[in-house]
Order: structure tokens, then sequence, then C-alpha cells
């Protein structure tokens, strides 16, 4: 099977083609990414409306690579699938107006997928991982707008444990960056800079590490940072490393535990990480230890940095071990979707 996949959720507008073998392997043979991050970084963040319109800009030209890099025609396509949702009204619109259309005018069947769980997905792309992938899995998405945990016993049979109850990992690392006057996307650049912070010059909280369900909170570890922010008129390089450093830690600490505990209670066999702060090199670094610590019998599973953030190569992995085809008619973006509408 040959599958098109569309992402337009945030500011990527991306297209990916996979093929899949009969013994269900996905094979990667085109991605391309146009990403509008350069346009947010001088507003410090994202402003809908000029992520929507670079949408538009680029849908049209990113999938015709995405064909042409594939040496592939329409006519070799057998399915189109689309992000429909979590995601930004305006961008999302884009991707799935534009994928109606191409699956009307091709006639062909589209595939809405959430994109969520594309994040996850991109763990089952081969190359991805040396290993085989077994169930019952736990898996971790750890993004700018997500924080959740699920509990994977089948392709069929995932079910949400937790997530954030307020500002996301990835959130929690942007607003850290925006305190710090660090350009926008905070988390690759606070994982840079804490490379040169000093372990122990400051701690911050670990909010809900301790509870019992596998909820996440991030917003009270922004305002302690803005604590100490304000307790300064100018903060050093130094200083700014050393925050960045413990922040990250504070962030690698209660996802790593909380996963942990996850796994432990449901005697999980494999961990898979996703989503844009999954590919923070800490983080896979922590669960690898902490894995051999406790020597725990499970797989950690992170796919490649490059398809850690957003990418059509996940949506249509997704789609290919969900494959709820529908009709052109049958689909619309849904802003708010979650897992149990899956
Ligand atoms: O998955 P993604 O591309 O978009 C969403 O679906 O939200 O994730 C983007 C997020 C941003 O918050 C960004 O700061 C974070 O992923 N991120 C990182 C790293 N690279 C991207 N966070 C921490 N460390 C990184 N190396
Ligand atoms: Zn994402």
């Amino acid at each position: 099977m040959t599958i098109l996949g569309i992402e337009s959720s945030c500011d990527e507008t991306a297209a990916a083609i996979i093929t899949s073998t009969k013994s269900n392997k996905v094979n990667l043979i085109s991605n391309i990414v146009a990403s509008s991050i350069a346009m947010h970084s001088k507003t410090g963040g994202i402003i809908p409306e000029n992520a929507a319109r670079e949408q538009i800009k680029y849908i049209i030209p990113v999938i015709k690579k995405a064909l042409d890099d594939a040496n592939l025609k329409p006519k070799d396509i057998d399915a189109i699938a689309v992000t429909y949702g979590p995601g930004l009204i305006g961008s999302l619109l884009v991707g799935v107006e534009t994928a109606k259309t191409l699956a009307y005018v091709w006639n062909k069947p589209l595939i809405p997928t959430n994109h969520l769980l594309g994040h996850i997905y991109a763990n089952f792309i081969y190359g991805q991982n040396e290993n085989e992938i077994d169930f019952p899995a736990i898996g971790l998405i750890i993004s700018g707008g997500h924080t959740d945990l699920l509990l994977i016993n089948s392709h069929d049979d995932i079910k949400w444990l937790g997530g954030t109850r307020d500002d996301a990992a990835g959130e929690a690392f942007d607003k850290i960056g925006r305190l710090l006057n660090l350009p926008y996307p905070g988390g690759p650049n606070i994982e840079k800079l804490a490379k040169e912070g000093r372990a122990g010059k400051y701690f911050f909280p670990r909010p809900l590490i301790g509870s019992k369900d596998f909820d996440f909170s991030f917003s009270g570890l922004k305002t302690a940072v803005l604590r100490e922010v304000e307790k300064n008129n100018e903060i050093s390089k130094q200083t700014t490393a050393d925050i960045c450093l413990a922040a990250q830690e504070s962030i690698v600490d209660v996802v790593t535990k909380k996963t942990l505990r996850a796994i432990e209670k449901y005697n999980a066999k494999s961990i898979l990480l996703g989503g844009g702060v999954a590919a923070n090199s800490r983080i896979r670094d922590a669960f690898e230890s902490k894995i051999n610590d406790r020597k725990l019998d499970v797989k950690l599973f992170a796919p490649e940095k490059y398809l850690c953030t957003d990418n059509g190569a996940m949506i249509a992995t997704a789609a290919f071990f969900q494959s709820k085809e529908v009709s052109w008619k049958e689909i619309d973006a849904r802003p708010g979707l979650y897992f149990d509408q899956t």
C-alpha cells in the first residue's frame, strides 16, 4: 500500500510518501517539511493567522515535491492520510481541505489521522529502531501542545492514561525560553545552553511527580523560573545556562518518573517517545540510565530527531496501522480532537 501523508496542524506544512510491505514494514519514500518557525521566531511565538497563511503558501508545492521525490504520479497512490486534529483551526483546514479536494479529484480514499497518534507512530517507520516494538507499550507524547501518556495494547487498543492539566512540556520549554530572552522555539535553545549550566545552582519544582495518577502540570515550573528572573536586573549568560539546566532537569525528572511508573504498573515491554521534545538528547539519555539503574526489562524507542517534530511520514504511518478509510465527504477539521475520539 502506498500512502500520501499530509500534516498542517501548526507551523509545519508537510507531506510524505510511505509504502508498506506484506509483512507490514513501512518504508519512507519521501518526506518534505516546510517550516514557518523562522517567521514565528520574530514574533516570539506562533500567531495562528500567520501560520495559516504560510500553510496556504506551501501546501501544494510541498505535496508536489513529495510525489516528485518519490518518482510517483497520483495514480500510484492508494490513499491520502491527513491530520484532522488536534491543532490550530486555520492551519488544519488548509491540509484537510487540500486532502479532500485531492481525494475527490484523484478518486482516492481518505484516512483522517489524529496528530498525536502520528507522533507515536513515527517509531514504526522502518529503520527508526533496530528492535521490534513489543506490546503492551507505553507511549509518551511530549510536544509543543501536548503531554500525554498512552497504554498501547495493540494497534486497535490504545488507552489514554493521563496528560497535562495546564502547559505542555514543549510549551514550558518555549515559555521559559521567552522569559530568558531566547529565540523561539525555546526547547532546542534551552537544551543547547543547558550543556554549559552548572548543576545544583538552581532547583525548580517537579509538579505532580509523586501523584498516583498519570497527569502532568508544568505551569508552576514556568512561574518558578519567572520568580528567579525577576530577582535579577540583568541575567548573565552563565546564570541563563544554569537556569536552563535546572528547568530542563525538572521536566526530565517528571516525564521519566511518570512514564516508568506506567511501565511498572502495566508491565509494558516498550516505551515509545514522540513529539518535538523527544528530540531532546538529555531526555533520551535519562530514560536509558533510569531503565538500566532499575534493571527494567523494557526497550526504549524514539524516532530520529527529524521525525520527532511535525512531519507527514508519521501521519501516513499512523494511517496505515489504523486504516480507517472514509470518503472525502466524511471528514472535517477537529481542532480539539482527543483520544477517545480516534
Ligand atoms: O511536535 P512538535 O513539532 O509540534 C507540536 O505538535 O506541538 O513540537 C514542537 C515543540 C516545541 O515546543 C519545541 O520547543 C520542542 O518541541 N522541542 C524541544 C526540542 N526540539 C523541539 N524541546 C526540548 N528539546 C529539544 N531539543
Ligand atoms: Zn506535533
